[in-house]
């Protein structure tokens, strides 16, 4: 983090493409409103509750969502220096993800090849090289073991600049850090993307400056928070005094890049904006909102007058009735000014209080009662859910998949 005479500029040609998109969703927007429509799904579509209680559909998903999927792990920008690290155990596989000298973001299990030991204990930080404690076995920031205490009792069979921490596939792109939590799997991030990682790169992460970070728990299963995020449909009902202040309910505008999605539910008022010209349409202050598929929300807010933020949801599954979101904050261009910091801490305070108090409380709540539905029982997922819907059935084709 950085006082406000390291705050960095938005690129130009960054910027012309995220205001292109603005005006031409504000356009759809408009045509909504005007018409009284949304976007919507062909037809509603029922689920078995028990994609959120059964313990086998839980194991599976596991291990092909959160082990066989690349993860976002965290933003170009929370490490900056080389030597910079931070662990990574949300997925129950405890990994260092470390910037190299050489500049490269590489990650390790973060297990000592020697015994077994933690190499890195601190959450974050910077370091040249990483000791284990246990008998002080040395690595640097690639992996690399580059000291082992009294060598020569080993009779020359410590894999001395040889094989060091054990890797797992990590990749830089668009200003994000992604990692595939499985050490002896292979990560193909473009095919992941897809068409997705331009809208990634329109972003424009560069200059981001992390400002602050919360865990919400609840005692539910991880796809019952997720699906919260995914409709606007409960706002006038379990945000009434909140967000449904704010926010249109009943009109969501979704477009999908695979399995991932832009969406924006915009704000209220829209209607005083049709038949006035382009130039004067308030496209900054739309909210977006991106879903990187599995588990990871990027809300992008509105752009004010001291600057603009956005927030990164993760969310993790414990077990299958356990889960936490991990929600961090960001300046996109840096923070501006003591102004624009007060402004992302307030609007920080909003979050966590509609989060906590209504989303994570509402499903950590319920999520009991589902497994006591008879046999066969379905859920409805109404037209309007449909970014709902459709993180179902990626879900499923997802676990179906043959690779
Ligand atoms: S377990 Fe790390 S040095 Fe022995
Ligand atoms: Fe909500």
């Amino acid at each position: 983090m950085s006082d406000t005479a390291t705050a960095k500029p938005e690129t130009a040609e960054g910027a012309r493409s995220m205001r292109a998109l603005r005006v031409d969703l504000f356009r759809k927007v408009l045509d909504h409103a005007g018409a009284g429509t949304t976007d919507l799904a062909p037809d509603v579509m029922q689920i078995d509750p028990a994609v959120y209680f059964d313990p086998d559909y839980f194991a599976q998903e596991r291990r092909r969502l959160f082990r066989e999927t690349p993860l976002l792990v965290c933003l170009s920008c929370d490490l900056v220096e080389p030597g910079s690290f931070r662990l990574f155990e949300d997925t129950g596989a405890p990994i260092v993800v470390t910037r190299g000298v050489d500049g490269k973001v590489r990650a390790f299990l973060n297990v000592c090849v020697h015994r077994g030991g933690r190499v890195v204990r601190e959450a974050c930080g910077t370091a040249r090289r990483f000791t284990c404690r246990y008998h002080g076995w040395t690595y640097d920031t690639a992996g690399k073991t580059v000291g082992i205490p009294s060598e020569s009792y080993f009779c020359g069979k410590a894999p001395a600049g040889g094989e060091g921490l054990v890797a797992c596939p990590a990749e830089e792109r668009h200003g994000m850090v992604f990692v595939l939590p499985d050490p002896g799997g292979t990560m193909d991030l473009d095919r992941h993307l897809g068409a997705f990682g331009a809208e990634m790169e329109r972003l424009n992460f560069a200059g981001a400056e992390p400002v602050m970070e919360q865990k919400f728990q609840s005692s539910s299963n991880w796809k019952f928070a997720m699906d919260t995020y995914l409709e606007s449909y409960h706002l006038p009902t379990l945000h009434r005094d909140t967000f449904a202040n704010v926010f249109e309910s009943n009109l969501f505008l979704l477009d999908m890049f695979g399995p991932h999605y832009r969406f924006t539910f915009p704000h209220k008022g829209l209607h005083k904006w049709i038949g006035r010209p382009e130039a004067e349409w308030p496209v900054d202050a739309m909210p977006i909102t991106y879903f990187l598929f599995p588990n990871t929300i990027i809300a992008v807010g509105s752009v004010s007058a001291n600057g603009s933020s956005f927030t990164t949801h993760r969310l993790f599954p414990t077990a299958v009735g356990e889960m936490y979101a991990n929600v961090r904050m960001y300046a996109l261009s840096g923070v501006k000014s003591a102004e624009h910091r007060a402004e992302m801490e307030a609007n920080f305070e909003r979050i966590k209080g509609a989060a906590q108090d209504e989303d994570y409380a509402v499903t950590g709540e319920s999520w009991g009662g589902l497994s006591e539905l008879p046999p066969g029982r379905k859920f409805l997922l109404g037209r309007h859910e449909v970014g709902v819907q459709n993180f179902h059935r990626n879900i499923a084709r997802a676990m179906a998949r043959e690779d």
